[in-house]
């Protein structure tokens, strides 16, 4: 591979602290078996906030080489923010990544583009790589503009980023009409847009960056259907929500064959 393979499960909003150990554990006794499977791609898990802790613990204790990160963050680092958590607290966790602006906090939350842009810095401010998920809606789709929406979203949220930042950094494309839906878009669509991201990737900064950002594909991935979207050129990964909820099913995206 050019880029190393990212295989990561959004908990979402499900699997309390006590839950949460008992899944990565089972997780990690699955793939245990198979010390190849780190080899080849990087496993990484997003549970909630309130089992980041436990999660670290777990993975520290164990040796387990397994990454995680927070589903979200704030934009400041501290002080009068009630609610929210910040890239710091993150850190200090020993949390790798963190999602921007899923569909779900894009929606739920009416997070903006403005929003976004400033919690890429603040991901990158304390050495957070940022899962930046962009996609569309399903109206947008059939409207047949979801790449120039989806790009416009990615030009947005990464506004005046500096190259060196924005090569480390991971897109999510998530067609928002296939998450949790069962629609799966199929491997051509996860590639036309991953593609396309890479390009105005390329035309935003240079041909070397766009060779380094790792793109994935989220929406209703399952074992079932992983390899063949894994098996296009510019998909790098996937991002699961549902079935990362199954240690037996995760394990098995983590080991699909091309
Ligand atoms: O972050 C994950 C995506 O929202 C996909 O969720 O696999 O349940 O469709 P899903």
């Amino acid at each position: 591979y050019v880029r190393r393979p990212l295989i990561a499960g959004n908990w979402k909003m499900n699997m309390d602290h006590v839950q949460g150990i008992t899944l990565l554990q089972k997780l990690a006794w699955t793939l245990d078996d198979n010390k190849h499977d780190y080899e080849r791609v990087e496993v990484a898990v997003f549970p909630p906030f309130t089992d980041i802790r436990g999660v670290q613990t777990l993975i520290a204790g164990d040796d387990l080489e397994i990454v995680y990160g927070g589903q979200d963050l704030s934009p400041n680092d501290s002080g009068a923010y009630t609610g929210d958590i910040s890239g710091q607290f993150l850190d200090r966790l020993g949390c790798t990544y963190v999602l921007v602006g899923h569909s779900e906090r894009r929606t739920v939350h009416q997070e903006s583009d403005e929003l976004l842009r400033s919690k890429v810095d603040a991901a990158y401010r304390h050495g957070l790589v940022p899962v930046l998920c962009v996609g569309e809606g399903l109206e947008v789709r059939q409207a047949g503009t979801h790449v120039e929406h989806t790009l416009e979203q990615l030009r947005a949220d990464l506004d005046g980023l500096d190259a060196e930042k924005a090569a480390e950094l991971v897109v999510a494309y998530e067609p928002v009409w296939a998450i949790g839906t069962g629609e799966v878009a199929g491997p051509e669509d996860a590639q036309e847009m991953c593609a396309a991201l890479r390009a105005e990737i390329e035309k935003l900064y240079d041909a070397d960056t766009a060779s380094k950002v790792r793109l994935l594909y989220g929406g209703s991935v399952k074992a079932a259907n992983a390899a063949s979207i894994l098996r296009e050129r510019d998909v790098d990964g996937v991002l699961v929500g549902g079935a990362s909820l199954d240690a037996g099913e995760f394990a098995n995206i983590v080991r699909f064959e091309h």
